[in-house]
């Protein structure tokens, strides 16, 4: 017999995931959970504080992590950041890349300006895709990787005034085949998660409003950012070696039944 061989594990390979929209929500408690699984987290979101705290949030329970600030509704700002990613990682691998920030759109049609539109875009399907341009390459020359894009229940379902939001998470969702038919035969798997009604700072003023339609759900209640990240968790793990092209809905049933 041989001597002891080093398990594969992401700490072992001193793989990194790049967690976007990390410094709040279902990105921090996706970051938190893949630093526990050994994951080196690159922090990123637009504020600075709140970044820092994320990053001493992984320290402090024994992980790595660096903090990065970056406004995805700005192009430069995206590109600065892939620099930025390099530049901490020093030749390091980015195995996972958890496409979460995302947000905007939120108005009638006919309120919704040119530039609410461009920025929804830019934020939901223009920043994931330069990303994903990025460094997904890399993943594919190593022979592995794993891409999460966080989508939403209104990919399938309509909501009124939300159109710029819902047709950017459409396009979103078709990308995540689109990468999965490019990237998935070189070892990169890219799967979906769509929350439901998720308790977050983004619907914290609405949560009295929709009492009475979170009871009606099959889970009788709104979904927590943890409960979202255990199944970002799952997809980027071994566990789901064979799962591409996937969506995974994280809405308490919302997507199966008709609430009455
Ligand atoms: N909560 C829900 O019910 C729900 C439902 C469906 C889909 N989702 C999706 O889930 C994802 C996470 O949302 P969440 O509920 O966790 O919201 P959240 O707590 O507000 O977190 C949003 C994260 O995205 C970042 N972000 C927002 N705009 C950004 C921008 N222009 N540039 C860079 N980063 C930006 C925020 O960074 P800063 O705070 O630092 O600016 C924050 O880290 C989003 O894609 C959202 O559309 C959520």
């Amino acid at each position: 017999m041989g001597g002891t061989t080093e398990p594969d594990t992401a700490a072992a390979r001193g793989s990194w995931a790049l967690v976007t929209g990390s410094t709040s929500g279902i990105g921090q408690a996706t970051a938190l959970r893949l630093a526990e699984d050994g994951y080196a987290i690159v922090v990123c979101g637009r504020d600075g504080d709140r970044a820092a705290e994320t990053r001493r949030m992984i320290e402090s329970a024994g992980g790595r992590a660096v903090d990065l600030v970056a406004d995805f509704t700005d192009m430069a700002a995206v590109h600065r950041l892939v620099g930025e990613v390099r530049q901490a990682l020093s030749g390091e691998p980015l195995d996972v890349l958890v496409n979460n920030a995302g947000g905007g759109g939120f108005a009638p049609t006919e309120e919704t300006t040119e530039e609410m539109f461009d920025r929804a875009f830019n934020l939901n399907v223009k920043a994931p895709y330069l990303l994903t341009g990025a460094f997904a390459p890399a993943m594919a020359d190593r022979g592995r990787g794993a891409i999460v894009n966080v989508g939403s229940l209104s990919t399938r379902m309509a909501a009124s005034g939300t159109s710029a939001f819902q047709a950017a998470k459409a396009a979103l969702s078709m990308l995540t085949k689109s990468w999965t038919a490019e990237y998935g035969p070189r070892g990169v798997r890219v799967n979906s998660v769509d929350p439901g009604f998720i308790l977050t700072r983004v619907n914290e003023h609405m949560r009295d409003m929709f009492g009475n339609y979170l009871a009606s759900l099959p889970a009788g209640r709104g979904g927590t950012p943890e409960e979202v990240a255990e199944a970002i968790r799952f997809l980027v793990s071994p566990r789901a070696s064979y799962i591409q092209g996937a969506v995974l809905s994280v809405d308490g049933g919302k997507n199966s039944v008709v609430v009455m």
